[in-house]
């Protein structure tokens, strides 16, 4: 497979530590790193969607962290700072508050280092869970070729190794098939207004995965013929009831999927579960800007997220393994 990059990584020595990230923004027509040497620049590039996907917000936040701690910042306004970027990705508070509890618990004289070694640790951890999501996963994708013969997988958005620090979620199942021998084909839906199918084209392209690109409206259609086998998400925050917020539309495929008895399934991280968060009417959806949609003078919806109920969720593949939906309690940490 030609396998990517990982989409963060750690550069320079302890004196002048930066961090370098593959630029979304600028993907799938141009590859450039962008280095990040402030807090600003952290929050900055997770606001912009330099860097996307809840994973990848995660990671990203916990080196801002410890940017702004090199830069003397105080801790609270780095957490301040950095958590008022995007608000539906869980995975960013997640990784702010274990930052914090980490650093709290040890003497400030050694908070900088300690805050590389934790933000190191959260982007190792999120590659070992993507792995093993998708070894859980791909047993899914076995099963239906064993009964199909084929494997036709529709997913929404990007939840490839682009937003996780490497593998994916959402796409980490496939990917496993393919090392496995198992050949997928994949439906990628554009995801309007972002086009965030377009960087799941892009990657699955460099790693030879046989996809078709598809209008995001055709998705009901492609159901109703019987050419969808399952369909696999990734998600930005799933409440302790299994109800789950990913990339808006989402519920839309999860209603067409129940309608034509396709299984949906979640791939996430068990830190894209929010145990405090009871359920989906709680979950924050980002409002975003009416210029996305390339409009001016008119009243706009432009919610990035939408609520997928645990009811239309076949099950949620996790790297504890795939747990119904409204079993989160048994994965909890
Ligand atoms: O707004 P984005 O691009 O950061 O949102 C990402 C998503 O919603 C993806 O669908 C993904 O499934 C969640 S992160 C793996």
């Amino acid at each position: 497979m030609n396998y990517p990059l990982r989409t963060i990584q750690e550069d320079g020595d302890a004196a002048h530590r930066s961090v370098l990230i593959l630029d979304q923004t600028r993907l799938p027509l141009e590859t450039t790193f962008v280095r990040l040497q402030t807090l600003a620049d952290a929050a900055h590039a997770i606001r912009v969607m330099q860097v996307r996907g809840a994973p990848l917000i995660g990671a990203t936040a916990a080196y801002g962290v410890a940017l702004g701690l090199a830069e003397d910042i105080p801790l609270e306004t780095v957490v301040a700072t950095l958590a008022a970027t995007r608000p539906t990705a869980v995975n960013l508070n997640w990784a702010l508050e274990r930052m914090a509890r980490v650093l709290q618990k040890s003497a400030m004289t050694g908070w900088r280092e300690l805050a590389w070694q934790e933000a190191r640790a959260i982007a190792r951890e999120d590659v070992a869970a993507n792995a093993a999501i998708g070894q859980h996963g791909v047993e899914i994708l076995k099963s239906i070729a064993a009964q199909k013969g084929r494997v036709e997988v529709m997913t929404h958005c990007n939840a490839g190794w682009l937003a996780t620090v490497a593998h994916g979620t959402a796409l980490a199942p496939i990917y496993a098939a393919q090392a496995a021998g198992l050949a997928a084909h994949v439906w990628v839906s554009e995801t309007r207004p972002r086009n965030q199918g377009l960087l799941t084209a892009w990657e699955l392209g460099e790693a030879d995965v046989p996809h078709t690109f598809m209008v995001d409206n055709a998705a009901g259609l492609l159901m109703m013929q019987g050419r969808v086998d399952c369909v696999i998400v990734g998600a930005d925050r799933i409440a302790a009831n299994g109800d789950t917020a990913n990339k808006v539309g989402t519920y839309l495929k999860a209603l067409a999927a129940r309608a034509h008895g396709v299984p949906f399934y979640v791939a996430a991280p068990i830190s894209t579960i929010d145990f405090a968060c009871p359920d989906g009417a709680h979950i924050p959806i980002e409002e975003r800007a009416a210029e996305e949609l390339g409009v001016a003078g008119m009243a706009v919806a432009n919610p990035a997220f939408d609520v997928t109920p645990a009811g239309l969720i076949t099950g949620i593949i996790t790297e504890r393994g795939i747990v119904p939906a409204d079993q989160l309690a048994s994965v909890k940490p």
